[in-house]
This record gives C-alpha cells, sequence and structure tokens, in this order.
C-alpha cells in the first residue's frame, strides 16, 4: 500500500511564513513525523510539493495505478483550482485534504472549496497535527481496502 502526500504553493515556507497563522514546524518535520507513522504501520509514502498548478495536476496524474490514497493540501489552489479537482476526480483514488489553519473561519474567499466536494474526508484547523490525523485515516481506509481484497479472495476460493 502506498499513500502520497501532495503540498501546494507556499507549504515549503512552513516554519517562515505567517507563523501566528500556520505555526512554527517545517515542512521536513511533518513529512518525518508522517514517515515514522507510515513505516511503523508498513505503508509506503512518497512526498511531494510544488508551487506550480500543474505540477500538482501531474502529480495527481501520477497517482493513478502507483498509490492507493492521496493526502492533499492544495494550499491557496484549494479555492481556485478547477484542474486540481478533476485531476482528484478523474484519479479517484481515497483522497483526505488537510489544511492547517480553519479556512472557514477566516477570509470570506477562504471558504470557497473546490477541492473538497471530490475528497474522502477533510482535516482543518488542527495545525500540523492535521497531518497525523489524516494519516490516522488514511490507515484505517488502507486496512478497510486490504480487508475488502481479502474477503472478495477467500470468497473466490471457497467457489
Ligand atoms: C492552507 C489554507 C489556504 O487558504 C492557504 O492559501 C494556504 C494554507 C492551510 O493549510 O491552512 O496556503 O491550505
Amino acid at each position: 500500500m502506498k499513500i502520497v502526500v501532495i503540498q501546494g504553493p507556499n507549504l515549503n515556507m512552513l516554519g517562515v511564513r505567517e507563523q501566528n497563522i500556520y505555526g512554527p514546524m517545517k515542512l521536513e518535520q511533518i513529512h518525518a513525523q508522517m514517515k515514522e507513522v507510515a513505516s511503523q504501520n508498513g505503508v509506503e509514502i512518497e512526498f511531494f510539493q510544488s508551487n506550480l498548478e500543474g505540477e500538482l495536476v501531474d502529480k495527481i496524474q501520477e497517482c493513478y495505478g502507483d498509490a492507493q490514497g492521496i493526502i492533499i493540501n492544495a494550499a491557496a489552489y484549494t479555492h481556485t483550482s478547477i484542474a486540481i479537482r478533476d485531476a482528484l476526480a478523474a484519479v479517484n483514488l481515497p483522497t483526505i485534504e488537510v489544511h492547517i489553519s480553519n479556512i472557514h473561519r477566516r477570509e470570506e474567499f477562504r471558504k470557497e472549496n473546490m477541492i473538497a466536494p471530490v475528497c474522502t474526508s477533510s482535516v482543518v484547523g488542527f495545525g500540523p497535527f492535521g497531518y497525523h490525523l489524516a494519516m490516522m485515516g488514511m490507515l484505517q481506509i488502507m486496512n478497510e481496502i486490504q480487508a475488502a481484497q481479502e474477503a472478495q479472495a477467500s470468497a473466490q476460493q471457497a467457489q
């Protein structure tokens, strides 16, 4: 099982940008914690960050046939990108979107969300801990998929 973590624009600046909103943690630290949890659970994990919309679309498309789940913080593109939404809908994988801040209690323009309707679930407002919560959610989904596959295999064997 493989999870791909996709990070949108300006998230490479975590630890520097608007610390009053996003906190002091760097993206590398968040990823190190997620990697730890993935290895404890025997799951492969890959990280990708880009400031470019098309590169994010390309990465989502690459997940098709390669990964079983996506954790994404599309950052500002959350509020504008039909292309990212369409890519997520196209690959149709279990997808959890994360927002470090609570986008519902910030500026009006952050209430518009193009991504959420094509995601399995959203985690917002928990700070960097939201990525850990998303990992827990994704591992649960992976377990359910695996259990369903095993049940199907043994049902086929019994025929
Ligand atoms: C963000 C919220 C977005 O509105 C913003 O553009 C970001 C980060 C978050 O994680 O809280 O860059 O996705």
